[in-house]
């Protein structure tokens, strides 16, 4: 699939957690790039209004509620989307959750509820998708990890764990069906203002605080994500396999213009724009 396309005729993709948010934007736009979209959730209302609209539009895309981690789910609303739109050329495994815990206090439910949307599911997914593709000799898959996954972030349960699982499962997925005409890839995104972030982002002096860490200067959005998966899609990207695109701004790279430093005066400067950086 090229991004350029717009012919409506193009292969199915699947999204999950596309109701809302990153996986929604998603949607949109490969749906833009010619893609027919199932849109899994389980959030059932919200996938099925995500599609309506598409529909509206005129575009193919088909709704399902879906618990990524429970194969029969995932079994049976395969089936109805490969009945409609026929193989997958596209899985996105986007569907994730993150608690606020600290690590000594953290729920033994909790572990297990994050290990099962973040790292089972995905995994559930790329093998019930997988064989569909695989059958077919072609096909790609794109997981959403997170910054999280390759750097600690305190505070947040399972959350590193899982998404440091995702990046493995995606460099495992890429060595073992590479040969077979499979592409498996991770997107690392930052701080991206979604609905499971109203409450950081409607905060504007917590948003200023945060774009001041961001070389780009600014909290990026859904469509700042989708533009990457529709690239690495397409056969723009035929040559990245097992790859974990950070796409966050910059702010992963950060970490030694954050070093706090002496001005001339005796005071100690600590942000990108304090030191004239951005
Ligand atoms: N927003 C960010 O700043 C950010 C940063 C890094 C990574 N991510 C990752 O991007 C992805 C999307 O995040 P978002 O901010 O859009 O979140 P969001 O909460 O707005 O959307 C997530 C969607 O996933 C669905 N979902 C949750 N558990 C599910 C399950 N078990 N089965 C099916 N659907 C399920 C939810 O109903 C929701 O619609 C997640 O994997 C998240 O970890 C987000």
């Amino acid at each position: 699939m090229s991004n350029e396309t717009n012919n409506n005729e193009g292969p199915l993709a699947v999204i999950t957690g596309a109701a809302r948010g990153i996986g929604a934007a998603i949607a949109q736009r490969l749906s833009d790039a010619g893609y027919a979209v199932a849109i899994w959730d389980y959030n059932e209302e919200g996938a099925a209004e995500t599609a309506a609209a598409l529909v509206a539009a005129g575009r193919r895309a088909v709704s399902a509620k879906v618990d990524v981690a429970d194969e029969k789910m995932v079994e049976a609303a395969t089936q109805a989307a490969v009945a409609k739109f026929g193989t997958p050329a596209l899985l996105v495994n986007n569907a994730g959750i993150r608690h606020r815990e600290p690590l000594e206090t953290l729920k033994r439910s909790s572990w297990d509820r994050e290990i099962a949307t973040n790292l089972t599911g995905p995994m559930v997914c790329t093998q019930v998708m997988g064989r569909l593709m695989l059958a077919a000799g072609k096909g790609s898959i794109v997981n959403i990890a997170s910054m999280s996954g390759s750097y600690g972030q305190a505070m947040r349960g399972a959350y590193t764990p899982t998404k440091a699982g995702i990046i493995g499962l995606t460099s495992l997925t890429a060595v073992e069906w590479g040969g077979r005409g499979i592409r498996c890839n991770a997107i690392s995104p930052g701080m991206i203002s979604t609905p499971a972030h109203v409450e950081a982002y409607s905060n504007e002096a917590l948003k200023t605080a945060r774009e001041a860490m961001i070389p780009l200067g600014r909290i990026g959005d859904g469509n700042d994500i989708a533009d990457v998966v529709v690239f690495l899609a397409s056969d723009a990207a035929r040559y990245i396999n097992g790859a974990n695109i950070p796409v966050d701004g910059g702010v992963t790279k950060a970490l030694l213009a954050l070093m706090p430093v002496p001005t001339a005066n005796g005071e100690i400067e600590t942000t990108l724009s304090q030191l004239g950086l951005r």
